[in-house]
């Protein structure tokens, strides 16, 4: 690669001519209305996303057969404007060896401290009443696992998509649900709510391998379901033996719902308030983190972000210090 200077997603506009390093997140052939071959990727470094196409039948065969997800490539292609979204389009595409890229500039991590947050977890589960919930969280939250926990990532693309993603997100979600109940808790069992937000993604820990640089979907998530099937398994596994069949169906439940919609991925819908409320909560965590790294992303911009293909709209900035 020619030494110019460093080009990065967050830097793309339209009419632009690249020549960059990502990180191959998707792969996929496609054909055109006219039946031709053409190539559809999606791409990213630490900064964000971009998608790729291939309109060079014969290159997209060869790009197809040659080019595996989670490669990192040097492509070289202009930007366009796709219906309000940078894409690009590519004219070549090599693998880069792994001795020539640094993984950091694809794989990123969560701007707080991790060692703080594993303490403020484990003050969540200590405000926990109920003795055989509270044992339970502590036995699971503790040693490798609370390790592997803490490192995990929330996501793929969408949100606290980067290591440590996965306890930032845990954090908010029990955080949300606390107030919640502070506001509106006449009716609610605090410690299954509290529980069923610490335990609601814990399956994200066997979703995605964190040592791939796309954060891969493992094996076994394909096989036996994403991190909701997963996240109810583990927490079944690791249930002693006289633990309250009550309790277990509810957090059960909690996870088996926490997405809200069957649309959305839920086993089932939320049947009690303490679902309704996490499910909620899950919301917010998400869509706050979503915003929050397009802001993040959008440091150059003025006046409005970019666009945003998952919040599906650009977002109005104004400097922090304009409002007194
Ligand atoms: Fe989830
Ligand atoms: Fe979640």
């Amino acid at each position: 690669m020619k030494k110019t200077k460093r080009q990065w997603i967050t830097d793309l506009v339209p009419g632009m001519q690249v020549n960059i390093l990502l990180a191959v997140m998707k792969i996929e052939l496609a054909k055109t209305r006219s039946g031709n071959d053409y190539l559809k990727l999606v791409l990213v470094d630490k900064t964000g996303s971009v998608e790729g196409r291939v309109w060079d039948k014969e290159l997209s065969l060869e790009l197809y057969n040659t080019i595996k997800q989670d490669q990192v490539v040097e492509v070289m292609g202009e930007v366009v404007d796709y219906n309000g979204l940078e894409q690009l389009h590519i004219f070549e595409c090599k693998k880069v060896a792994a001795d020539f890229y640094n993984i950091e500039d694809f794989v990123s991590r969560t701007n707080r401290d991790i060692t703080k947050m594993k303490a403020e977890l484990m003050q969540i589960i200590s405000s926990i009443e109920n003795k055989e919930i509270l044992s339970y969280l502590k036995n699971i939250f503790l040693g490798d696992f609370f390790e592997i926990f803490s490192t995990s990532v929330g996501g793929r693309l969408i949100h606290h998509n980067y290591l440590g993603g996965l306890l930032e997100h845990t954090i908010e979600v029990a955080g949300y649900c606390s107030l919640i109940y502070q506001l509106q808790g006449q009716h609610f069992n605090r410690d299954i709510l509290i529980a069923g937000a610490i335990l609601h993604d814990i399956g994200k820990v066997f979703e995605y391998d964190k040592n791939s640089i796309t954060f891969n979907i493992t094996d076994k998530a394909k096989m036996l379901g994403g991190h909701i099937i997963l996240g109810r398994d583990f927490i079944r596994q690791k249930l002693p033996s006289n633990f309250s069949t009550e309790i277990q169906e509810h957090l059960e439940h909690l996870i088996l719902s926490h997405h809200g919609k069957k649309e959305w991925g839920a086993v089932v819908e939320p049947q009690t308030l303490e679902a309704i409320a996490l499910h909620q909560a899950d919301l917010v965590s998400a869509r706050v983190n979503q915003a929050s790294l397009l802001i993040e992303k959008s440091k150059d911009c003025h006046d409005w972000t970019e666009y945003d293909r998952y919040l599906q709209r650009s977002l109005k900035l104004y400097p922090k210090d304009s409002i007194s």
